[in-house]
């Protein structure tokens, strides 16, 4: 069983041997005290950013937005947030970046905009205004007995409720995919494509090196809008299933790609729920033109359950997870790219869901988390603070949560319905909000996790994760053994040593019908790389490996010499050889 050996068809390029590396800026780091993270911030902080190993630095969402969603409704696309900074302060974050020798990636926001965009507030003002078909607009289906006008499907938004908002002034209503505040842009409409390739060249010309495109896969909506087949009545809940992946997201892709990417040499990835492998290698073929890279969500998604969906308890099992993981290796090799992600903006903390975030374990699971995963073929992707294996935070009160995602969910859940006590719906955010990933990053362990720098004044916009004086920077900065150092050696063995066999090699999943031990093999020209990591907190048998010639541990992630017959608890051995 071995996979793409010595077939590999990608003409090589910077970002194969790229990591990037994923700022939230609201959460980054503060750099005048108003306990909001900004683009000066990002600035002062590149150097840490440089040293860790990162080559392209991801920014979630700078625009000027409301922010309903925190800066993924956005009202203009041609300047920055004001609690951000300004242009000035955007350009001299380029201009230092460029100067470490980092590339700078945007979020590419384009299914939607805020309903404070210029572009909705012109739409929405009459039904003749030349915006009107920048969005999605239809008539009711019917009416209601209290004369109430009904929805024109029942198709059901992201965030909840209804995808449909009414709109009393026009007599229509108005698609939105995910909050009533991100009204879907048209993408049917040309002048709307010509709009967004534009801007997209406004900012390349500018500097900018690289996309992660938001939600792309939503903006191709099923043809004559029928109904979605998987609701159940009476209780409506997300149509992404049913819209995500059609046809002409490839097409737009393919003209955004050629009219504005290519023209700069950007390196584009897609964020895409639901591909399987196979529409994976529709986006990431480098003949077809359209993505580099695909963010899919088949592993994060894991667990999830039919009632309650993302909000579901209960750990993946590793079987599931290398299946998935797997699958994706074999599925994009020598015909796509992978983007190797555990971590980001949208996801609980990975070392508290997957890995052991007990005292005992919490260091030895993350460094075993990054091993596994960033030795495979692809472009490793790193979450801020994940390098210091941050974990998930347990407010004790739903008022202390600020992510639009769980608000409305806890509203629904135990407000309106009654499904869970406050209690039971409170223990789910803990282990899946959103907002675990938004605490503020911990730099050191002086008030606020040092997130304001000096000012111990600053409250910042969401509390710090009580953890930060055990979890922070400055205290693994000097430590050789802390998880921030086993990150900046695991990335230079891989630049470094490793750098042919983990971009080129074949991959050969190891025993994978064991329940404790992810373990696979990469061989390229002659080298042969063996990763083997125990995934759970008790000491295991080590599998009988046929080791070759003259092999040899590179890296480990436990000090002392390690055993012929065991595997201790979230033990990683990785093992460098000859075929
Ligand atoms: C993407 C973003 C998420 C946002 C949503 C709507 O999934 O990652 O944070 O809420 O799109 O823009
Ligand atoms: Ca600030």
């Amino acid at each position: 069983m071995t996979y793409n050996k010595q077939q590999n068809t990608q003409d090589r390029q910077w970002w194969h041997d790229a990591v990037v590396y994923q700022v939230y800026p609201r959460s980054f780091r503060d750099s005048n005290g108003d306990g909001i993270g900004d683009i000066p911030g990002i600035t002062q902080q590149l150097p840490y950013l440089k040293d860790l190993g990162a080559d392209v630095v991801w920014l979630c969402p700078v625009y000027r937005s409301p922010n309903d969603d925190n800066g993924y409704d956005i009202s203009d696309y041609r300047d920055i947030m004001a609690d951000f900074g300004t242009l000035e302060d955007f350009d001299a974050l380029l201009a230092a970046a460029h100067d470490l020798g980092l590339k700078i990636m945007m979020d590419l926001v384009v299914n939607h905009t805020s309903d404070e965009h210029e572009w909705f507030v012109q739409s929405r003002s009459s039904r003749t205004n030349p915006y009107r078909d920048y969005y999605l607009w239809r008539d009711p289906s019917g009416y209601a007995e209290d004369g109430s006008p009904l929805p024109p499907n029942n198709w059901g938004s992201e965030f909840g409720g209804s995808a449909w908002e009414w709109d009393e002034h026009t007599g229509q209503f108005y698609l939105h995919m995910f909050s009533r505040k991100q009204p879907d842009l048209n993408w049917e409409n040309p002048a709307v494509r010509e709009e967004i390739f534009e801007m997209i060249r406004w900012w390349q010309d500018r500097g900018v090196d690289a996309w992660r495109v938001d939600a792309i896969g939503t903006a191709d909506k099923p043809e004559g809008f029928p109904d979605d087949p998987y609701q159940e009545p009476g209780r409506v809940t997300t149509s992404m299933r049913f819209v995500n992946n059609r046809p002409k997201v490839h097409t737009w892709l393919n003209m955004m790609n050629r009219q504005a990417w290519s023209r700069a040499g950007a390196l584009t990835v897609g964020e895409l729920a639901g591909p399987t492998p196979e529409q994976g290698v529709l986006y990431t073929a480098p003949e077809r033109q359209e993505l580099s890279q695909i963010i899919h969500f088949q592993h994060v998604e894991l667990g999830a359950s039919e009632r309650f969906g993302k909000w579901s308890l209960g750990r993946p099992a590793l079987r599931d997870l290398k299946e998935v993981l797997d699958s994706w290796q074999r599925g994009l090799a020598g015909r796509g790219w992978n983007a190797l992600y555990w971590d980001n903006h949208d996801q609980p903390r990975a070392v508290s869901r997957f890995g052991d975030d007990s005292p005992r374990f919490r260091e030895a699971s993350a460094k075993a988390l990054a091993t596994v995963l960033y030795l495979q073929q692809g472009t490793p992707y790193i979450y801020q603070g994940q390098e210091l294996g941050m974990t998930n935070v347990a407010f004790e009160g739903i008022e202390d949560y600020r992510d639009l995602d769980t608000l409305n969910w806890y509203r629904t859940t135990v407000e309106e319905r009654g499904e869970l006590t406050a209690r039971e719906a409170l223990a789910r955010v803990h282990a899946r909000s959103r907002d675990n990933a938004r605490t503020p990053m911990q730099w050191s362990a002086r008030p606020q996790a040092g997130f304001s720098g000096e000012d111990p004044q600053a409250e910042p916009w969401i509390a710090v994760n009580p953890a930060y004086p055990e979890i922070n920077v400055e205290d693994q900065r000097e430590d050789p053994r802390s998880v921030l150092n086993y990150y900046r050696r695991l990335l230079r063995l891989r630049k470094g040593e490793l750098r042919d066999v983990v971009r080129e090699g074949s991959y050969e999943p190891l025993f994978p019908e064991n329940e404790a031990v992810y373990a696979y093999r990469r061989v390229w020209e002659g080298t042969r790389l063996t990763v083997v990591v125990n995934f759970t907190s008790a000491e295991v048998a080590l599998p009988d490996i046929a080791w070759g010639k003259r092999e040899r541990l590179v890296l480990s992630n436990y000090e002392d010499a390690a055993s012929t017959s065991s595997l201790r608890p979230w033990e990683a051995r990785v093992v460098l050889g000859e075929e």
